[in-house]
């Protein structure tokens, strides 16, 4: 069985894009907020799912009773599953009691997040506080004894644990352990190369959610988006280098591209915060997004502009085609379900021009995908 956790809780728009892969991938609800598809093709390539935030390959049910007794079951399973020598990484994390999923409109979402609440984050049901606090301290535990365990008896694998949130190496394997209880949860055991295979839905992050970027300095809460697509390409823009903003204003991802020492051509039509405007490496280009072309190819296209998602689609596999790119980051905007399948083309297409290439939906996005990558090294530009 593969489990997936969907989304920010939409399990219908994650069926739904399982379902468009045809029959033999269609899924069901496990419980709120998971999706399992219990007989996946046998040989068939992981399939790029943008409404999945993690992937659980060959997830199984798992139960103990205690700390030590978890230890026992999951050295057992590692030491038998990860080869000796590996590098691998461990995620272990709570999810205890039902899934409940929030909805909320776009303004009460904002104004949860302006006053520090959760946006629409999945909570543990009755007292989320306690038992998160509970489950988190417990997993705590369990990691370490389960390192304890190893070192006893599988030594040799214990040597291969590593501790990162770099993007998945070919030789790398993972364990992902979630404790729907204290005393049951599901495991996952994929050795290499499965991780890198599974590379764009399964993430170097417990649950695949990042911790959200806070800046109060910010023009706008936008700027999470970029800064959270850089930690999962795990590249983010370098001083130096050139960057060019379609729908930059009010001005979040160029804030970002400038603070990194980029020099950006933010271009909209409605002006930037004031600030920025006097940025020494911030140009201000009044004008539409979709005929702007640079003067020569720039190291990175950011794109955050609202616009049906074929049109911004087709912009950026034009600027690829061109090579007017190196790295790009890109908001596709989804008005409704409607919307999901005008992204299937995006995945087609993006192996023709990128790699890496990633499409999902960041922790940031709200009614969004985020399309981002690097344009192939071996293609010329053909401008
Ligand atoms: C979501 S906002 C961008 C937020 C920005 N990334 C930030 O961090 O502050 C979308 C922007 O796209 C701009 N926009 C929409 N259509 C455009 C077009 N055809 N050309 C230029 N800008 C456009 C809007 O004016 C708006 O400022």
């Amino acid at each position: 069985m593969i489990l997936f956790l969907s989304a920010d809780g939409d399990d219908a728009g994650l069926l739904a894009e399982l379902q468009r892969l045809g029959p033999e991938w269609v899924g069901r609800v496990e419980r709120p907020g998971w999706v399992a598809v219990d007989r996946p093709p046998a040989y068939a390539a992981p399939p790029v799912l943008a409404f999945a935030r993690q992937t659980l390959p060959g997830a199984e049910r798992v139960a103990a009773t205690s700390v030590s007794g978890w230890a026992r079951v999951l050295a057992e399973r590692i030491g038998s599953q990860i080869p000796e020598g590996q590098p691998w990484r461990l995620h272990v994390w709570p999810q205890y009691g039902e899934r409940k999923v929030e909805r909320m409109g776009a303004r009460a979402w904002h104004s949860a997040r302006r006053q520090g609440g959760p946006g629409p984050r999945v909570e543990p049901a009755g007292r989320p506080e306690v038992l998160a606090h509970a489950g988190e301290n417990r997993c705590r535990l369990i990691v370490q004894a389960v390192r304890e365990t190893l070192k006893e008896r599988r030594r040799h694998v214990l040597k291969g644990l590593v501790e990162s949130t770099d993007p998945w190496r070919p030789e790398e394997g993972a364990v992902q352990v979630v404790l729907t209880g204290p005393e049951q949860g599901w495991l996952s055991v994929v050795p290499a190369p499965g991780p890198f295979a599974w590379r764009r839905s399964l993430w170097p992050w417990p649950a695949g959610e990042i911790p959200g970027a806070v800046d109060k300095a910010a023009p706008s809460r936008a700027f999470a988006k970029l800064v959270e697509a850089e930690a999962r390409l795990g590249r983010q823009l370098a001083a130096g280098e050139t960057c060019v903003d379609l729908g930059a204003a009010p001005g979040g991802w160029t804030y970002v591209a400038a603070q990194r020492g980029a020099r950006v051509v933010a271009v909209d039509r409605s002006p930037l915060r004031g600030d920025l405007l006097d940025h020494p490496r911030v140009r201000f280009q009044p004008g539409d997004a979709f005929t702007y072309r640079p003067e020569r190819p720039v190291d990175w296209l950011i794109c955050d502009v609202i616009a049906a998602p074929e049109r911004t689609a087709d912009l950026l596999l034009d600027w690829l085609r061109r090579g007017d790119l190196r790295w790009f980051v890109v908001t596709l905007k989804l008005k409704g379900p409607a919307d999901h399948a005008k992204i299937e083309r995006l995945k087609q297409e993006l192996p023709n021009w990128a790699d890496p290439w990633f499409l999902t939906h960041l922790s940031a996005n709200k009614g969004e995908v985020c399309a981002f990558g690097r344009r192939r090294e071996d293609l010329v530009p053909s401008r």
